[in-house]
């Protein structure tokens, strides 16, 4: 029995790859109709510090990861006590804190965007300063987006902290984006790394909207992420899997931020990668080896928001007239404006065909 802290798409995919290789699974998430928890072998229905339930976790499952940064670090350092926790809570920890994760990165010598920490309104640079046009986000709890304004002038930041309560935040310079990438990969406890071939990712409203592997940047791109992807995860002495996100800003790349556990990035390697990253996940908690991530199609994932539920259910049908197309809906029982509701990936034997078919099954569904 295997244990997952958080019931998202994520944590069913989780599930899936698991029963698949044998194993059960026991899902800890407080929302009764949770993606992961309908088809998990137990759902704990509880919070994420309820004794009760962790107690019942750290007594039948043999490990346990998550499925989500915002998992209180306490209550993974509390089943680690019992039962083996991979990724650890320290670098959860991390992960969960936008001022650590970026001091993180900084100290660890890593090449990353200006920028300041918000602790205070006097901690808003004046006018001048460069950091200016440049976003403000909160330090913990943000996602899709979510926490974060643009602003262009300190009184403008003044304004976008009171809305966030004053609460920590780190002020980062908005920078020129060339494009965006990522990596997600998979390091065991003996630490070997199996790292995914890098994503190119767009957004739409603060979210991932398209990834396409491999990305379609220059080698020399390519073989840095992979190399500081991998830094990062021995430098946290990490076990599990990893997504780290990238700027490419006036030619260089720049670390964003980290994900401690499968991305929405790489759903691309459900379809198009020997193992998946659901796959690599269950291998490093059990403490399998890991599998072969390489890819054996050209992919690319485009997200689906609940923002195409109008009256009715959207025209799969369409999808589905497809042949490369493959439709992964997760299960939701509600559709909300901005919320993931599934995705598809399209294969080919290039880029440029998958692309092409990709957004015209985009167009398909109403997406954008
Ligand atoms: N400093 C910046 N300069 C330019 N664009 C930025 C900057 N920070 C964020 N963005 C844009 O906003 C997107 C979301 O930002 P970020 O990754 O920090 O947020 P998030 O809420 O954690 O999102 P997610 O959970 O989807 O990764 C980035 O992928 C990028 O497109
Ligand atoms: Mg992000």
């Amino acid at each position: 029995m295997l244990g997952m802290l958080g019931g998202g798409q994520l944590g069913r995919f989780f599930v899936i790859a698991a029963h698949e290789m044998g194993y059960r699974v026991t899902v800890l998430d407080p929302d009764q109709n949770s993606p992961a928890g309908r088809i998990a072998d137990v759902h704990l229905c509880r919070a994420y510090d309820d004794q009760a339930a962790l107690k019942q976790l750290a007594e039948t499952c043999a490990a346990v990861t998550t499925e989500f940064e915002n998992v209180p670090a306490a209550t993974l350092e509390q089943l680690a006590q019992h039962c083996t926790v991979r990724p650890g809570a320290s670098a959860v920890a991390i992960a969960q804190h936008r001022v650590v994760e970026k001091t993180f990165f900084r100290d660890a010598g890593l090449p990353v965007g200006a920028f300041a920490v918000v602790n205070d309104k006097n901690d808003l640079p004046a006018d001048d300063s460069p950091l200016y046009p440049a976003i403000l986000k909160v330090a913990r709890f943000g996602y899709d987006g979510k926490g974060q304004a643009r602003v262009r002038t300190r009184q403008e930041a003044l304004a976008a902290f009171a809305r966030f309560n004053h609460e920590t935040c780190v002020l980062e310079q908005m920078l020129p984006l060339d494009y965006e990438v990522s990596v997600v990969l998979a390091r065991d406890a003996q630490g070997k790394v199996a790292a995914f071939p890098l994503a190119e990712n767009s957004h739409l409203n603060g979210i991932l909207d398209v990834s396409i592997a491999p990305a379609r940047a220059s080698e020399v791109i390519k073989a840095k992420a992979q190399a500081l992807a991998i830094q990062i995860a021995e430098k946290l002495d990490y076990v599990g899997v990893l997504g780290v996100e990238f700027f490419v800003s006036e030619g260089k790349l720049l670390v964003n931020e980290m994900a401690p556990r499968p991305h929405n990035s790489g759903h691309y390697t459900i379809d198009a990668c020997v193992t998946n990253q659901f796959e690599q996940q269950v291998r490093a908690l059990a403490g399998l080896p890991l599998g072969d991530s390489n890819l054996h199609s050209h992919a690319v994932m485009v997200n689906i928001l609940g923002d195409i539920w109008k009256s009715t259910e959207p025209a799969w049908d369409k999808s589905f007239a497809h042949p490369n197309l493959k439709l992964h809906l997760y299960g939701k029982h509600e559709a909300r404006a901005g919320r993931k509701m599934g995705h598809f990936t399209v294969l080919g034997k290039d880029t440029e065909s998958a692309l092409n078919l990709a957004l015209i099954a985009r167009a398909e569904l109403g997406i954008g």
